[in-house]
């Protein structure tokens, strides 16, 4: 594996220490033993800061957007309106309007799919998507194309868990309507091209979605300089509430697009005879919106900002390069994804064990990892597995956090071999 591209010198020596003391949850003890959180794929766990942040807003200025003509409604749109312009600046976005908020990644992606979709893609169309999607991002697209009678076409990966990228490119043409891939797999960990991907996919006319849910909390996003047409992740993978998420788009493109839902807040005027929609980004952010759910959002992009992201990024590439070491050195495991370019993933599978037993045993150790098929039950299928053993990191883990990892590991190995 070549964690060259994540791990790059830090310019501030890294406390890890010190900022675990920022995430309350991690002071926890399961059965007396302390909690060593190796699920952060399912999601990440939050700072006081975003905590303090949600509890501020519904004990001082809980109150609708975009509506009152009091005080606290004003306070309520303005920290509402802010957590959108930080996630703008996060995305490297152009302009504020191009970030929708969504309850997460899959309703970004559905959007994307009931609106781009239905209006684009005609029978006849493709869509193309990789092998190693996330259900999120194959199911959304699979329905699309069985109504619009259009074909879903699957770029193949290779046994390491690495997109083909001929065999990619090979399936775009003339009538490739949308690429929607992963930027990180979250069974994985592979880290996609995605600026050759969108190069590809734009020299035969096609748009692109990126699925950033795996990718954001690791290192910085630049949709510009991506020129990914949509980009989505999902706020409690980067920190933040569960329940909100966000979907850029280029200004152009969602100005084309049609209404996702309909109701308050997305129109202008209504009548009975017609009705008129609003501009973006309310267009596609139709009812009450998670207000709480975006500050905290927003509270979260603060929290990173205080960190200093090459630190964060030379931290994590050591992370998976001493779990890599330690699985390499354990009799019986095989990592499941060896991509060259790799992120913050261990999947494994221990000889003569399923998953679900070394994960249920790995609990009564307090490690707390995934176990299962991922949510990606096509590439478990081509490799030939029902699920694997995930563990997956974030920068506040320790390497004495793997450790603790491969010492439960082998106990659960003496328990069931
Ligand atoms: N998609 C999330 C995961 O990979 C839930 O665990």
């Amino acid at each position: 594996m070549n964690t060259s591209t994540t791990a790059s010198a830090p310019t501030t020596p890294f406390d890890v220490e010190r900022i675990r003391e920022d995430f309350p949850i991690l002071k926890r003890q399961i059965d007396a033993q302390p909690l060593v959180y190796l699920d952060n794929g399912a999601t990440t766990q939050k700072p006081q800061s975003v905590l303090d942040a949600i509890e501020h807003y519904y004990q001082h200025y809980n109150s609708n957007v975009h509506r009152g003509a009091h005080c606290l409604s004003d306070e309520a749109t303005h920290a509402f309106e802010q957590a959108r312009e930080k996630v703008r600046a996060f995305l490297n976005a152009r302009h504020a309007h191009e970030i929708i908020w969504t309850k997460g990644t899959t309703e970004s992606i559905n959007l994307v799919a009931a609106s781009f979709g239905k209006a684009e893609v005609q029978a006849g169309d493709n869509v193309v998507i990789s092998a190693m999607e996330h259900h999120s991002n194959i199911v959304p697209w699979q329905m699309l194309c069985e109504q619009a009678g259009a074909e879903l076409r699957i770029a193949p990966v290779n046994a390491k868990g690495e997109l083909v990228f001929d065999g990619y490119s090979a399936l775009l043409d003339s009538r490739t309507r949308l690429v929607a891939m992963a930027h990180v797999s979250n069974a994985l960990g592979t880290i996609n091209p995605v600026k050759k991907i969108v190069e590809a996919a734009q020299a035969v006319g096609a748009k692109v979605l990126l699925d950033g849910a795996q990718a954001v909390s690791h290192w910085p996003t630049d949709v510009q300089a991506l020129d990914c047409d949509f980009y989505v992740f999902s706020s409690h993978k980067l920190f933040g509430p569960t329940g909100v998420g966000i979907l850029y788009g280029k200004e152009a493109l969602l100005n084309t697009m049609p209404p996702y839902q309909f109701g308050g807040e997305m129109i202008e005027h209504v009548s009975f005879k017609r009705t008129l929609f609003n501009q973006l980004p309310y267009k596609f952010e139709a009812g009450t919106p998670n207000i709480a759910g975006a500050i905290g959002l927003g509270a979260a992009i603060d929290y990173l900002s205080t960190l200093e992201s090459t630190a964060v990024m030379a931290h994590e590439a050591e992370l998976i390069k001493y779990a890599h070491e330690r699985a390499i050195a354990f009799d019986g495991l095989t990592i499941v994804g060896e991509a060259e370019q790799k992120t913050s993933v261990l999947s494994f599978l221990i000889d003569g064990t399923h998953p679900h037993d070394v994960g249920t045993l790995l609990d009564q150790m307090g490690v707390a990892v995934r176990t299962g098929h991922h949510c990606a039950m096509p590439i478990m299928e081509q490799f030939g597995i029902p699920g694997t053993v995930r563990a997956s990191f974030s920068f506040y883990n320790t390497l004495d956090e793997v450790d603790a990892l491969f010492t439960g590991l082998e106990k659960v190995r003496s328990m069931l071999l």
